[in-house]
């Protein structure tokens, strides 16, 4: 793409704001977040994730993203979410714009030498790596937060030993939503990560935090956010809606979810204080 993805979010660094990473599920769900951009004029992340991959394959969501996009238009990198070693190769292959290579399960020092690898073999073609340090618990009430936690002097070592150009680091967040009021993020953790690694920070699980503290972690040093449940839930909602009122024609419910997803989409962008800033 014309804009690249380091650019990007290099772009959201500069101008104090961080750039919204979606997930799509199916045709639908794509021309939702395709058309949110447009519509907002703002920058986008479309993410290839864990749910869709066992269900289609990569190689087939890719290639329908990859249509999606070009008959829309839109500029924006495709990005392989939470890729697994032997994903981060298929991805490379072909022809993502941008990957996550998710070793968070790892032990620290393996980690860093699947990471290191992988930023290697990817640099070469250009492509920049997201990898994650810490790890994002599943939404719950009552995680041990302590265990999840980004350290601060590992952060340091693994950006300067693997040359990621994006770190996902664990703050307080949770894939999904939980039943309960959420706890708050830890800012001054995101702070001293930013200061000891100097490379935009990615925050994992925006679905379910307020927007205010969103705020103050892109203050914080987080200058991309990947979100995924509010918005699959928007779309859910529309199917919802109209399949209440009997059996009617799926892809009347599918329209309805993508009208509704363009909007949660959309609110999500103006949260980020992504809206408006697309340079295309
Ligand atoms: O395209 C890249 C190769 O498949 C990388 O394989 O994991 O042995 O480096 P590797
Ligand atoms: P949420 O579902 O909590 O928004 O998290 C999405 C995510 O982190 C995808 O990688
Ligand atoms: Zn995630
Ligand atoms: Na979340």
């Amino acid at each position: 793409s014309a804009v690249t993805p380091r650019e990007i979010v290099l772009a959201a660094q500069a101008g104090g704001y961080a750039v919204g990473a979606f997930n799509m599920h199916n045709p639908e769900t794509t021309q939702a977040l395709i058309q949110a951009a447009q519509l907002a004029e703002a920058p986008v992340f479309l993410q290839i994730g864990r749910a869709i991959v066992p269900h289609l394959g990569l190689a087939e969501a890719y290639r329908m993203v990859r249509h999606e996009l070009d008959r829309s238009g839109l500029q924006a990198p495709i990005h392989l979410d939470h890729g697994t070693y032997d994903e981060v190769f298929e991805a490379i292959r072909l022809g993502f714009d941008s990957i996550m290579f998710d070793g968070s399960h790892m032990p620290f020092e393996e980690n860093v030498a699947a990471t290191k690898h992988v930023v290697t073999v990817a640099h070469s073609f250009g492509i920049p790596v997201e990898a994650e340090l810490g790890s994002i618990p599943d939404a719950s009430d009552s995680i041990d937060w302590e265990s999840h936690y980004t350290k601060v002097d590992e952060a340091d070592r693994f950006v300067a030993e693997t040359g990621v150009d994006f770190l996902a680091i664990s703050a307080g967040v949770m894939h999904g939503v939980p039943d309960l009021e959420p706890k708050p993020l830890a800012i001054e953790l995101i702070e001293r990560i930013r200061d000891v690694t100097n490379v935009p920070l990615v925050l994992h699980g925006a679905s379910g935090v307020p927007a205010d503290e969103l705020r103050q972690a892109t203050a914080a040093g987080v200058h991309k956010f990947n979100a995924d449940t509010d918005l699959r839930h928007a779309f859910r909602r529309g199917l919802e809606q109209v399949f209440a009122q009997g059996d009617r024609q799926l892809e009347e419910a599918m329209a309805e979810g993508r009208r509704q997803m363009i909007e949660a989409t959309m609110e999500k962008m103006r949260e980020f204080g992504a809206a408006g800033r697309a340079r295309r």
